[in-house]
This record gives C-alpha cells, sequence and structure tokens, in this order.
C-alpha cells in the first residue's frame, strides 16, 4: 500500500506533531511491561549483590537475592526472567558436566523461584560455555566445535533445566539441530509443555563482552565463535536459521545482538509471523550506560528510543538488562 501524500501545503505533516495530544493519536508503536524479558546473573552464596563493572547497574546476585528480585520483577509485572550463571572455575571441565547437575546454580534458582509461588515465567540459557573450560558454547575436541556431541549434552541441560520447572528454555548455542533433539526430548520425557525460544538468528558479535565478564567466561574463551554464531553480513541466511528452528519445534525465535540487527528482526517478523523477539545485549546496554555516565547522552531517554525501536521493527519482546528501570517508569507513568 503507497502512502498517499497530497502535495505542500495540503500535506503538512508537521500538524500531527504539534501538540502531545495529536503525536499520541498519531502513535504508531508502544513500549509495555508486557514486553520484557529481564536477563539476571547468578552467583553463589548468600546476600550477595555483586555489581558487574562493564554493566553499571547490573550485579550478580546469590540465590536468596534472586528470589527477592523475582518476586520484585513479578510485582512490577515484568513476564519473564532469564538465568545466568557466573560459574566457579573450579566446576569448569571440557566435558561441561555441570551444565545438567539438577543441583547447579541455574537449577536451584529455578526451584528456589517455583518453591515461593512466584507469577513469572521462568527462562533459562542452554549453552556450554558457562561450564566449559574452553569457554564455548559447545564440546571442543582438538580444537573443533562437535557439533553432535554438543547437541547430546546440551538435551540434557535442557531435560535438568526442565525438570526444575523452568517455563521457556532458551537454546543459545547455535548447534544444528538442537532444537528438533531438544522438543524430541520434552516430549518423550512428558515436559509437553516446556516452551523453546530458540536463539534462532545469533550473530558472532562483538557487542557481547561485558556479558562474558559477567559470566566469567572471557578469561577462558580461546578465539572466536565464528564456526557457529552467524557471520554479521548475512540477512537472508537468518530467515533460513528461523524457518528451520520453527520447523524443529521452537514456539519463539530470537535476533541477537538487537539494534544493530533492526533490519533482521523485521524480515523474521514480516516472514514467518512467529512471536519474535530480540536481545538488547550487554554491549548495547554499557555503550547507553557509558555514555550517559559521560555526559554524552541522555542515558534515560536513549533507553526508551532503544527499546520502542525493537517495536518498531516488529519485535513482540525484547530481553532488556533494563527491564526493571522500563517497568518502574511505566508504572510511574
Ligand atoms: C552464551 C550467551 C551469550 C549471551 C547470551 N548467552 C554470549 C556469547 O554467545 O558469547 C550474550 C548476552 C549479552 O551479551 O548480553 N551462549
Amino acid at each position: 500500500m503507497a502512502p498517499i501524500v497530497p502535495p505542500f501545503p495540503m500535506a503538512r505533516l508537521r500538524r500531527m506533531r504539534g501538540h502531545a495530544g495529536l503525536r499520541a493519536l498519531a502513535r504508531e508503536n508502544t513500549l509495555s511491561v508486557d514486553d520484557l524479558i529481564w536477563p539476571v546473573f547468578l552467583r553463589e552464596g548468600d546476600s550477595l549483590v555483586e555489581p558487574v563493572a562493564s554493566m553499571p547497574g547490573v550485579n550478580r546476585l546469590s540465590l536468596d537475592r534472586v528470589v527477592g528480585a523475582a518476586a520484585e520483577a513479578a510485582d512490577l509485572g515484568i513476564p519473564a526472567i532469564c538465568l545466568f550463571p557466573y560459574t566457579d572455575p573450579a566446576h569448569k571441565t571440557a566435558g561441561c558436566e555441570e551444565a545438567w547437575n539438577p543441583e547447579n546454580l541455574t537449577n536451584r534458582a529455578i526451584r528456589a523461584i517455583r518453591d515461593q509461588r512466584i507469577e513469572i515465567a521462568v527462562m533459562t540459557d542452554i549453552a556450554l560455555d558457562p561450564y566449559n573450560i574452553h569457554g564455548h558454547d559447545g564440546i571442543v575436541v582438538d580444537g573443533q566445535i562437535i557439533n553432535d556431541a554438543s547437541v547430546a549434552a546440551l538435551v540434557k541441560m535442557a531435560l535438568a533445566q526442565a525438570e526444575a520447572g523452568a517455563d521457556i528454555l532458551g537454546p543459545s548455542d547455535m548447534m544444528d539441530g538442537r532444537i528438533g533433539a531438544m522438543r524430541a526430548a520434552l516430549e518423550e520425557a512428558g515436559h509437553k509443555n516446556v516452551a523453546i525460544l530458540s536463539y534462532a538468528a545469533k550473530y558472532a558479535s562483538a557487542f557481547y563482552g561485558p556479558f562474558r565478564d559477567a559470566v566469567g567466561a572471557s578469561g577462558a574463551l580461546k578465539g572466536d565463535k565464528k564456526t557457529y554464531q552467524m557471520d554479521p553480513a548475512n540477512s537472508d541466511e537468518a530467515l533460513r536459521c528461523v524457518a528451520r528452528d520453527l520447523g524443529e519445534g521452537a514456539d519463539m525465535v530470537m535476533v541477537k545482538p538487537g539494534m544493530p540487527y533492526l533490519d533482521i528482526c523485521r524480515r523474521v517478523k514480516d516472514t514467518f509471523g512467529a512471536p519474535t523477539y530480540a536481545y538488547q545485549v550487554s554491549g548495547e546496554y554499557a555503550m547507553i550506560k557509558a555514555a550517559a555516565a559521560n555526559g554524552w547522552i541522555d542515558g534515560e531517554k536513549a533507553m526508551w528510543e532503544s527499546l520502542l525501536a525493537f517495536k518498531r521493527a516488529g519485535c513482540d519482546g525484547i530481553l532488556t538488562y533494563f527491564a526493571p528501570d522500563v517497568a518502574r517508569g511505566l508504572k510511574a507513568g
């Protein structure tokens, strides 16, 4: 549909911008608390709130604190929380066995939130990097990331999380065939209603830097993730990844990072019409915070503008470290 615009002065597009009321009437997109998934970092210990240096305002929380944070998020109306563990280097192995330990940090956190009957969906991350002495998302043998052995490990990890009570599993590993393998294993184990939000179009990005510090994976990682994460030059390939993952049983799909990949969000939404999410990743958050701390941008305004952009690009929701700030802002009106 081509827009009808009569010639000037019949058309004065500024007319609709002249007053807050007119702007409100003409507004095409809005950000709501329903759009938010809040990523949270876990750590061992008691009553600990440990700041992440490269992500001002973000902390690693001990289990008791995570339960409190989940309750607060639920009170604010945030629909889902996503858990990421900082793993003690002593628990990292080449086989990544800690990933499917029913008593690992993530699984204990899921149960703790469930036990308190907090009304929030619990999402998890499925990838081996927090547990891997090599820092990679898959099993490494002779310097190679082995696809099928990694999928077998990821399936065990998924089942342990589903068993602990996770509502949404978030495979972020980019191995081939993992969605189908997980979906089949979940069905077989009776976890028929556990949702999968596939990190379907995940790019090999420089914007994950602060996250890798937050989960303690930076030190372990040698090299890069280019043999499994996507080339930032590619767009059609993202559609193939999403088609494949939806076809294998993903309920929702994600594009990651967010702001540099808004074109991909729009293409994915337009092509498939499936529930589509973007991850506003750690580097995007850190850039806004750092520029604001220097007085170079208004951090509050940049936060709102950056998140509204995802709605405009067709996303149904956003994983963002700003989630509690946004929810509080929306509540205050
Ligand atoms: C690990 C994972 C990463 C992120 C989420 N899950 C990092 C990576 O792939 O190296 C990044 C999130 C962020 O930067 O905020 N599988």
